[in-house]
């Protein structure tokens, strides 16, 4: 039986050879911590974190190298941006398809008397703008929103969103999860005042990485979520006030970076626009060829209808079946590896209208091939001529 994996909005899978080869080679060849040693192997360890810095600053149009943390992921990198810079009587504007990466910490901070409301979006995904203006209260200070939604992939508008927090004096936060290294980021034109980042979806990087893009003028706005050691400023016990230092404590995840930093180099060198224009030819082969089971009325597509304002992103309701249960049969029967459910985004599912039923969702990655999704396609039209399980 064939393996393919349509689950790249969670992980993706395979990365480029290289990453593997270089989390080895680090664990291997160098293995030394940074700033805490004065020998040759901390250098160039040292060297490569920069580098990575450097690679991601880049990416996404950042003022300076030394504003990149890293975390391990963007879950911590939402926590410290929402946990630090927040105070009780703050209130923040977020879209009504956030994950729980967001929701959850701000749940959090509710009790602390953190106040929050949803920006609506129509049931396609799409943000309805105009009702920003409405929703700004004057203890607003913040708009943290996500670029792709990882639930039905479409896409918000973070060029008019940047635009409306400038003319308002309000910070913009973006969670990039389900678009770096497939859609440009350029924090200076979208006016984007920190962007939470995770390296093992469309970065191609390993688990355990991730980080915060932030403009300078927001390090002494944030109160660390963690202190610890830094390797710098050893002779006090309070947190350096400087940037990456003042977000980094304790030992990072150095062979993850060394993956990271050569993920970005393939990135790089394969260009955005050509991991986009593929992921997206594969998600709209995939679209059209759903178009007739959604016609026969034996499933029901989400989000937008093409793949304009759309990331590689599908999601679908069996009409007759049990989600759960055509997710299983396609794994058991037909190898092919999906996610079933809510996808920790019960909001994103209540705007969609598909809560608490929740979802089956493809994601396509850069090697997933034109065969992968016709073999799903295939798979797909097999179960849904099945008799309904009594659902
Ligand atoms: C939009 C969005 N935000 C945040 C996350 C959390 O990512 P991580 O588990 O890497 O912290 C995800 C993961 O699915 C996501 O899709």
């Amino acid at each position: 039986m064939p393996s393919v994996y349509l689950d790249n909005a969670s992980t993706s899978f395979p990365k480029p050879a290289c990453v593997p080869e270089a989390v080895y080679r680090y664990m291997t060849a160098c293995g030394s911590n940074v700033s805490r040693g004065g020998y040759q192997a901390a250098y160039s360890a040292e060297e490569l974190v920069f580098e990575t810095r450097e690679r991601v600053c880049a990416l996404f149009h950042g003022e300076d190298a030394r504003c990149v943390v890293f975390t391990p992921n963007i879950t911590t990198s939402l926590n410290i941006l929402l946990k630090g810079f927040l105070h009780p009587g703050d209130h923040v504007l977020v879209s009504s398809m956030e994950h729980n990466a967001v929701m959850r910490p701000l749940r959090q901070l509710e009790v602390t008397g953190v106040r929050f409301d949803r920006i609506p979006c129509r049931t396609d995904g799409t943000l309805v703008l105009d009702a920003m203006e409405g929703l700004v209260r004057e203890n607003t200070k913040l708009v943290l929103c996500l670029h792709a939604s990882n639930v039905c992939g479409t896409l918000l508008p973070i060029d008019a969103i940047g635009a409306f927090c400038h003319r308002h004096g309000l910070r913009f936060f973006l969670d990039s999860a389900q678009t770096a290294g497939v859609f440009p980021i350029d924090m200076q034109q979208s006016h984007i005042d920190a962007v939470a980042f995770t390296g093992h979806k469309s970065l191609m990087g390993p688990q355990g990485t991730g980080g915060i893009i932030l403009r300078e003028d927001l390090a002494g706005l944030l109160t660390p979520l963690l202190a610890g050691g830094t390797g710098s400023m050893s002779h006090t016990e309070f947190m350096p006030d400087f940037l990456p230092d003042r977000l980094e404590p304790g030992t990072m995840n150095l062979p993850g970076l060394a993956g990271l930093h050569v993920a970005l180099a393939f990135l790089q060198e394969t260009g955005l626009d050509i991991v986009r224009a593929h992921e997206l030819a594969l998600t709209k082969h995939f679209l059209d060829g759903l178009a007739p089971m959604q016609a026969e009325n034996r499933i029901k597509i989400f989000g937008l209808p093409g793949i304009e304002g759309r990331a590689g992103v599908v999601s679908i309701q069996p009409v007759h079946q049990d989600p759960a249960e055509v997710a299983a049969s396609l794994d058991e029967r037909f190898g092919i590896a999906t996610r079933v459910g809510l996808h920790c985004a019960p909001a994103a599912h209540q705007t969609l209208g598909t809560f608490p039923t929740g979802t089956i969702r493809f994601s396509f990655g850069f090697f997933n091939t034109k065969a992968d999704a016709d073999y799903a396609l295939s798979a797909l039209d097999t179960l849904t001529k099945e008799a309904p399980h009594g659902f």
